[in-house]
């Protein structure tokens, strides 16, 4: 039995004031929803935050992305071991906002991933086709190759240590949800493909949906049988929401 996962995805929002109030509504709540493990990735320079309010609370906290590189000359950039000095445990890699609007491709994901991992950070990896690659039939052709990038460098065992997330870009944050089948199908797929390698590491893979999940629609899309939990976006901002969808995985257990 996998344990449903509800990672919120903060994106770049809020200020000291109001994320401080909203770990605080979350931790509040979070003691009602205990078979779902609850995540935040706040923006990084709220880490610190995360890691004062929720050290030995049942929440987990981690980042949106994360550098490539280890140290050194690289302006701008926050490295995995600042992650783990900030208590993350999570990072988010490979977002459809990362791939679309900072350009990082296939390989530079993969190698994220494998940043993250062997920093023993565990990587969220976001997969999802647009609009236009599912109406022209090829989501499954995008999934596959976006997976299989990290699983050529990395073997399918890697994934074991690490969270999917598909996210169809076409629902992020548009208020366009897959439908539960739509859903399944592609998680359907991408179980299927991961036990192709190794059927075990599959069994035990949690793959979220993400892309415009509410209170709800949470539930219906829980139900489906290889729907582990969710990856928050909007509804992450609201703690009633936010508690909600964790309530429906609580639930789906
Ligand atoms: P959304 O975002 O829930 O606002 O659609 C999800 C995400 O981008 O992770």
């Amino acid at each position: 039995m996998r344990q449903p996962l509800v990672a919120g995805n903060w994106k770049m929002n809020g200020s000291t004031a109001s994320a401080r109030a909203l770990l605080a509504d979350i931790k509040a709540g979070v003691a009602a929803v205990a078979k779902c493990e609850v995540a935040v990735c706040p923006p990084f320079i709220y880490l610190p935050l995360a890691q004062a309010e929720l050290t030995n609370t049942a929440i987990a906290w981690g980042a949106q992305n994360l550098s490539t590189e280890a140290v050194g000359a690289f302006t701008g950039e926050i490295s995995a071991a600042m992650l783990l000095d900030c208590g993350c445990s999570y990072v988010i890699v490979g977002h459809s906002e990362r791939r679309t609007l900072y350009g990082e491709d296939d390989q530079r994901v993969a190698t994220k991933f494998a940043v993250a991992l062997a920093a023993g950070l565990k990587p969220i990896l976001c997969v999802g086709e647009t609009l236009e690659e599912r109406e022209q039939g090829i989501t499954e052709a995008v999934i596959a190759r976006q997976l299989d990038a990290v699983i050529a460098a990395q073997g399918a065992s890697a994934l074991a240590a690490g969270v999917i997330a598909y996210e169809p870009v076409w629902a992020i944050g548009t208020g366009k949800t897959a439908t539960p089948e739509q859903a399944q199908q592609v998680h359907a797929f991408i179980r299927g493909r991961v036990a192709a390698q190794d059927a075990s590491v599959a069994e035990g893979l949690r793959i979220l949906y993400g892309g415009s999940m509410k209170p709800g629609n949470a539930a219906e899309l829980m139900a489906q049988p290889d729907i582990d939990g969710g990856l928050i976006g909007g509804a992450a901002l609201v703690a009633s929401d936010f508690l909600g969808i964790c309530r429906a995985a609580h639930d789906s257990v």
